[in-house]
C-alpha cells in the first residue's frame, strides 16, 4: 500500500519550516527533538488510555505544535498561551481541522504549562507527554524522574 499523505504531514511542514529558519542550531536541534517527540509520546498515551487514531492523531499534532512560540522566538514566558494563537492561526490555515478539533487542540496547548493541576482528558494527554519526552531523553535524570507527574506515567505505563 502507498504511504497516505495525512494531516500530520502538512502540519510537519508548517514545524520544519519554523525549525529550519532558526540559525541557533541548538536551539533547532532541540526543537526537533522536543517536538516531534511530544508530538509521539502524545499519541502513544491517547492509544494506551483507549482512544481511536484519529484522536491520537489530534494528540501528536498538539504534541509537535506545544511549544511552537517557544522554539520561534526564543522566549519562554507565557509561550503556553502564544503558542495556542499560533495553533489556530495553523491550524485554520490548513483547511481541514473542524472547529472543535481546533478548539481540542488549542485549549490543551493553552493549559499545558499547569502541570500541577488537572484538565481536561485531551489536556492531560499533552502534558503527559511533555513530561514523558523530557523523562525519556534521559531516564537516568532524576529531576525528571522523580517528578509526580512522571511516576504517575511510569507506574501507568508498567515501568516501574
Ligand atoms: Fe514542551
Amino acid at each position: 500500500m502507498e504511504r497516505q499523505y495525512t494531516r500530520v504531514d502538512n502540519i510537519r511542514q508548517y514545524v520544519d519550516n519554523m525549525l529550519n529558519s532558526l540559525t541557533d542550531m541548538d536551539r533547532r536541534r532541540a526543537g526537533f527533538v522536543h517536538l516531534y517527540g511530544v508530538g509521539q509520546a502524545g499519541a502513544l498515551i491517547a492509544l494506551h488510555r483507549g482512544h481511536d487514531r484519529e484522536y491520537a492523531e489530534l494528540a501528536q499534532i498538539a504534541g509537535m505544535l506545544h511549544d511552537f512560540s517557544a522554539y520561534r522566538d526564543g522566549v519562554r514566558e507565557n509561550h503556553a498561551g502564544r503558542s495556542s494563537v499560533e495553533a489556530e492561526g495553523i491550524l485554520t490555515d490548513a483547511g481541514y481541522f473542524t472547529a472543535e478539533e481546533i478548539g481540542l487542540i488549542c485549549h490543551a496547548i493553552e493549559k499545558h504549562s499547569d502541570k500541577e493541576q488537572t484538565d481536561a482528558e485531551f489536556d492531560e494527554i499533552l502534558k503527559d507527554a511533555d513530561e514523558m519526552q523530557h523523562w525519556l531523553r534521559n531516564p537516568m535524570e532524576e529531576y525528571c524522574f522523580r517528578k509526580d507527574r512522571t511516576q504517575r506515567l511510569a507506574r501507568e505505563f508498567g515501568l516501574l
